[in-house]
């Protein structure tokens, strides 16, 4: 089989979670362009629509279903509603995250509430997808009719920390080793790796202008959407057959040389020798 034969995904069936916008519609697109079905989730039913809408303009099929990963019968519904449509599960991508309600206080101003929802939407959420899915995988895989891809999406921030970033970066970090615990339990039938996202702004004025349009960056320039997609479609494919609990970071460089984005620059400038 050609090195482009195995970046092919037909007939394979994905879960992306966070699929409204951003990232998750971005790799929506781009696994539907290599040939997978996608059940497209979040919670926002309008947004998962439209994502599913992009979905089949590509030719594959798209299930909308609204999910919050913070809860687990809405997530075992979710996947049962996955292997009612399509009758198997191929490729988990575990997105859905990002900041939640004070995710930057102070730790004294932290509550119990705020720190529990910070975890759970970037980390609970995916641990409880992987123990909706994995059972699916594990059965297709002993029967010879396939096996798992499981891709979680953590960030930079789960390889650094920042000033008062107390929930967000300890759940990507703590993504990043239920990952590799992912990986050496189930090796046989799943592989678990993750992706590290840099900065990506969707095109928002607010969030480019917040980090300087990626001048600390460098290569001097922001993350697109866009370029997420074939990271993930080569995660989910057979070309990564042997890559297993790794994490592919895609920050133009960023963690290679220690970006600073406005807010988390040291207190005391860094001086060039
Ligand atoms: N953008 C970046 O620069 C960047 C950098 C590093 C890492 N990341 C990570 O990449 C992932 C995607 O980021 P993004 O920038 O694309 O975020 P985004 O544009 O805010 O989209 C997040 C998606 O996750 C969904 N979501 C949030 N909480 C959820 C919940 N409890 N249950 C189900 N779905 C939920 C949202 O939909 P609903 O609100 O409708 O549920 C939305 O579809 C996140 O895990 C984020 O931490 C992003």
């Amino acid at each position: 089989m050609s090195v482009l034969d195995k970046l092919k995904l037909d007939d394979k069936v994905a879960i992306v979670t966070g699929a409204g916008r951003g990232l998750g519609r971005a790799m929506s697109i781009a696994l539907a362009e290599a040939g997978a079905d996608i059940v497209v989730t979040a919670r926002t039913k309008t947004q998962i629509e439209e994502t599913a809408g992009l979905v089949r303009q590509t030719g594959r099929k798209a299930l909308p279903v609204s999910c919050d990963v913070t809860d687990s019968s809405s997530v075992n519904a979710m996947v049962e509603a996955t292997v009612a449509e399509f009758g198997r599960i191929d490729i988990l991508v575990n997105n859905a995250g990002g900041y939640t309600a004070g995710y930057n206080d102070e730790l004294a101003d932290i509550s119990d509430e705020t720190w529990r929802i910070g975890i759970d939407t970037n980390l609970t959420g995916a641990v409880f997808c992987c123990r909706a899915v994995i059972p699916h995988m594990t059965a297709a895989a002993q029967t010879g009719t396939g096996r798992g891809k499981i891709i979680n999406v953590t960030s930079g921030f789960g390889l650094r920390a920042g000033r008062n970033n107390f929930s967000y970066t300890a759940a990507k970090a703590g993504l990043i080793n239920f990952t590799r615990a992912l990986s050496m339990t189930y090796p046989a039938t799943i592989q678990a790796n993750l992706i590290a996202p840099g900065l990506f702004p969707h095109g928002q004025k607010a969030l480019i202008d917040w980090w300087k349009g990626g001048k600390f960056v460098p290569m001097g320039r922001l993350g697109l959407d866009e370029e997420l997609g074939p990271i993930c479609v080569f995660l989910a494919s057979g070309l990564s057959d042997y890559m297993n609990g790794q994490i592919i970071v895609l920050d133009g460089g960023g963690l290679a040389g220690g970006q600073a984005p406005t807010g988390f620059a040291p207190v005391i400038p860094m001086e060039v020798a």
